[in-house]
Parts: C-alpha cells; sequence; structure tokens
C-alpha cells in the first residue's frame, strides 16, 4: 500500500497544481508516489517530511560528484562576490577559460560552443551539420532521447502497437513525443534501430543524410550497450556516405570519463553535444567537434553560417561551476573513476544476488556508475528487446517499493540508476539490503515462479 501523504506534501502538490500545469516544470519530473525534495547533500536527498534517500537519480544524471559538492559551490559564490555577472556583450575570461579545458582535454573537441541545456545542443548540432553537408535528412534511434526540441523529440519510448515489429534493414514510424511539433510535417527524421548498420545504410540510399545522433550508449531506456564494432560501423558509414555522426554525450560525458564513450570506444565522432554531469548539476551543455566544422559558426558566407545565440550562453555562474567540476575531475581522474567502478560493480553483483536469490527472473546492465535491471533474461540490444521481453508492471512495483525503503530510483520502468563519486560502499550494501526487502515484497514466495 502506498504510504499517506502527509499535510505539508498535500498543500504543495495542490498549491503547485493551481499555477504550474501539472504541477511541475518538466514533465518528466511528473512522478508517482509523488515527492517533494528539500534538500541534497553528497548521495543522500531529503523530501518535505525529513525522510532521507539514498540518491540513484541524481536528477537525471548530472550529479556525478553528489549534491551540493562543496568546492563547485564555493567557486561559484566566489564567482559573484568578484563580481561577475551576465554581461551580455563581448568576451569573457571565464568562457575562454572552459573552452580551453575541454578542447585540452575532449579528444573529440577541438572547439566549442557553449549553451545552458542538452537540447539546445543537441538542436545546434544538427543546425551544424546542415548547414555543413547542405542536406536536411537526419537519422536517430529507435530508442534514444536527444532532447525536447521540435525534430528530435520523438520515439523513446512506444508500444509495440506504435512501431510495429522490428525493423531491419528499415526505418520505424516517426512518433513525436507530443502534440504540437513540427516533426510529421517535416519528415527530415529517421529513427533506425540501435545495433543495425544495415538501416543506416537503407535510410542513406534513400535520403540525402546531414548527420545521425545517437547517444553513443543508450542510457534513456535503461543502460544499452553497443555491440562490438557497432560504432566503429558508425563511423565508416558516415565517411561513406557523407554525413556527419553526432555522439549525444549529454548523459555519458564526463560520467564515464572526460572524454565520454568516445574516448572509452575509441570512435571519433565529428560532433559532440555534452550537458548534465559537465556543470555537475548547473544548467551547462555544449556542441564541439571537429575545427573545420565548428568555424562554420563564423563562416563567411552568410547562407553556410548557422545562428548560435542565446541570452544566457557561457553564463559565469554554470561556466565557473563547469570549470571546477572538471578542474577537480582532471585532479582527481584515477581515483574517482575508479571508486564509482567499484561501487557500480558492488552494485552489479549484489543486485544479481538478489534477483537469484529470490528466483526472480533479471539482467543487470552497467557501464561505471550507471546502471539499470531488466526484469528480462538477458540484457537488450535495441528498444524493441525491451518492449517484447521487460516486465513493466513489476519493473515500476519495485522501484516504488525501494523508493519506500529510503532507496530513490525514479519510478518509472527501466530508467537507468547514476552512481556519484559521494556514494560510498554502505550506501551500496545499504542499496542492496533494501533491494532485497524490496524484492520480497513484489514477488512474495512462490510468485517468483509464476514470473512470464
Ligand atoms: C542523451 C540526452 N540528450 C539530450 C538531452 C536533453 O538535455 P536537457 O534535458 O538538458 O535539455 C538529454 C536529457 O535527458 C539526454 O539524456
Amino acid at each position: 500500500m502506498p504510504a499517506p501523504v502527509s499535510d505539508a506534501l498535500a498543500t504543495l502538490l495542490s498549491r503547485n497544481a493551481a499555477y504550474i500545469p501539472g504541477g511541475v516544470s518538466s514533465i518528466n519530473r511528473v512522478i508517482d508516489p509523488p515527492i517533494s525534495f528539500v534538500k541534497g547533500e553528497g548521495a543522500y536527498l531529503w523530501d518535505i517530511d525529513g525522510k532521507r534517500y539514498v540518491d540513484y537519480h541524481a536528477a537525471f544524471a548530472p550529479h556525478f560528484l553528489g549534491h551540493n559538492f562543496a568546492p563547485v559551490n564555493a567557486a561559484v559564490i566566489d564567482a559573484l562576490h568578484g563580481g561577475e555577472s551576465l554581461f551580455g556583450a563581448g568576451p569573457t575570461q571565464l568562457e575562454g577559460r572552459l573552452a580551453e579545458l575541454i578542447c585540452r582535454n575532449v579528444a573529440a573537441v577541438e572547439k566549442v560552443c557553449l549553451q545552458n541545456t542538452g537540447s539546445e545542443a543537441t538542436a545546434l548540432a544538427i543546425r551544424l551539420s546542415r548547414a555543413i553537408t547542405g542536406r536536411q535528412h537526419v537519422i536517430v534511434v529507435q530508442g534514444g532521447y536527444n532532447g525536447n526540441g521540435d525534430e528530435l523529440a520523438c520515439n523513446v519510448f512506444n508500444t509495440l502497437a506504435e512501431i510495429g515489429p522490428r525493423v531491419s534493414p528499415g526505418e520505424y514510424p516517426l512518433r513525436p513525443l507530443g502534440a504540437g511539433t513540427t516533426i510529421e510535417a517535416t519528415r527530415f527524421v529517421h529513427p533506425v534501430n540501435f545495433n543495425d548498420p544495415e538501416s543506416i545504410r537503407y535510410v542513406c540510399r534513400r535520403y540525402p543524410v546531414a548527420a545521425m545522433i545517437t547517444e553513443p550508449i543508450l542510457q534513456n531506456i535503461g543502460v544499452v550497450k553497443p555491440r562490438a564494432g557497432y560504432l566503429e560501423a558508425l563511423r565508416m558509414l558516415a565517411d561513406e556516405f557523407g554525413f556527419l555522426l553526432i555522439f549525444d554525450e549529454v548523459k555519458t560525458g564526463f560520467r564515464h570519463a572526460i572524454g565520454g564513450y568516445s574516448e572509452i570506444c575509441g570512435v571519433k565522432p565529428d560532433l559532440v553535444t555534452y550537458g548534465k554531469a559537465v556543470a555537475n548539476g548547473f544548467p551547462l551543455a555544449l556542441v564541439g567537434g571537429k575545427r573545420e566544422y565548428m568555424d562554420y559558426v563564423v563562416h563567411p558566407d552568410p547562407a553556410k553560417r548557422p545562428l548560435v545565440s542565446g541570452t544566457y550562453n557561457g553564463h559565469p555562474v554554470a561556466v565557473t561551476a563547469a570549470i571546477r567540476t572538471l578542474e577537480y575531475l582532471i585532479a582527481n581522474k584515477t581515483p574517482v573513476y575508479q571508486h564509482v567502478e567499484a561501487l557500480g560493480r558492488q552494485m552489479e553483483t549484489g543486485l544479481r544476488d538478489i534477483f537469484a536469490a529470490h528466483g526472480v527472473t533479471a539482467s543487470i546492465a552497467r557501464q561505471g556508475s550507471a546502471f539499470s535491471y531488466y526484469l528480462m533474461p538477458r540484457v537488450p540490444e535495441d528498444f524493441h528487446d525491451i518492449i517484447e521481453e521487460h516486465d513493466f508492471e513489476r519493473d515500476v512495483a519495485l522501484r516504488r517499493a525501494v523508493i519506500d525503503l529510503g532507496v530513490f530510483l525514479v519510478p518509472i520502468a527501466t530508467k537507468q540508476c547514476s552512481i556519484s563519486a559521494a556514494h560510498t560502499a554502505d550506501d551500496i550494501r545499504l542499496t542492496l539490503a533494501q533491494f532485497d526487502r524490496a524484492v520480497a515484497t513484489v514477488w512474495p514466495r512462490g510468485a517468483a515462479a509464476s514470473q512470464r
């Protein structure tokens, strides 16, 4: 039974709903059970009623160093006390310093444009690719998320009825994430299967493709890894057909390595987008890439020059946070990444053992600090595997049971969990103990045998 909502929470819910549609400023933040958080510190969150949670949501992944990371906060406060402001004219020392740090430490980035959100960054990357190639068509991946922009907000979670059986080679029907977009009218966007180079070839033979944008490892439907050779095949197809390969590392940049998943897989995209962990929770994102491509932003021919503008681009608060985050990661690279890898392994092994001990069919997918469990016998290789095999209902039930026990994962099926550098082995042990109890409530003795 869900816990009753406290008076404080009930008041907040109705007051917010009176003035904000749905009561929250991002529809992705609507959760059931309803919770309002009032404080975050390191690996923990506290709700309006004072209950503490070990946090694995990390606000959809930005808090790689933990909530309210003191060195980043201190740098931001110092910058404001020192007279930094949003000047709105001319270059700033801060943006130059961050850009240099990024270019020196991220192999895929030779020049960079700073933005505020991942959605702005992905939209700009697409615009750049069109200006560079003079083509219109874009390939996206079914089950990938590339932001809320009119064109890219499509085909993440769909039902079988919406997209039909697995298509390969071929493309899925375009399914906008919401009403009111132009996407159906333009038909420039082609969703294909993940891990499926032949579908990219199929689209390229039919349309002049400007770009393929993809998370190199899908992290908006859990953790879905590229098969050996898949990302290399994307690089070869981009070179063969002359489209730009854009790695959307908004979720993976800094989290898996300073150079993102691209550094791990060794495949260099033409353009890359970062966001989230770049400023450890402050709003900053970026588009970077090869110098020859990024310099289109100042192309002498106005017909080839994409617009890059934004009142808040390079905002001193977010830029300061990103500089301090990156400096910290550079100085502590080995211990930070070793620490989260060790915790990730502890979580992966522990979860696997718990599901096995309860007789529950499950698989665990993980990359470093990012993990997900699937209630199916193997880890998925594309979105279709998930809709065909995953037990969505029990997934949500398990998440709710764990939340009730003081461990916060977003209560949406398959959503990926993020460990931060602030977590400890004790946090993981506590989390696993609560998972053990939660699994026992969702699969009472004997019920696991009847699992589909
Ligand atoms: C891979 C990816 N790209 C782009 C975005 C959009 O970023 P934002 O929400 O900052 O606009 C997200 C957000 O979840 C994401 O995960």
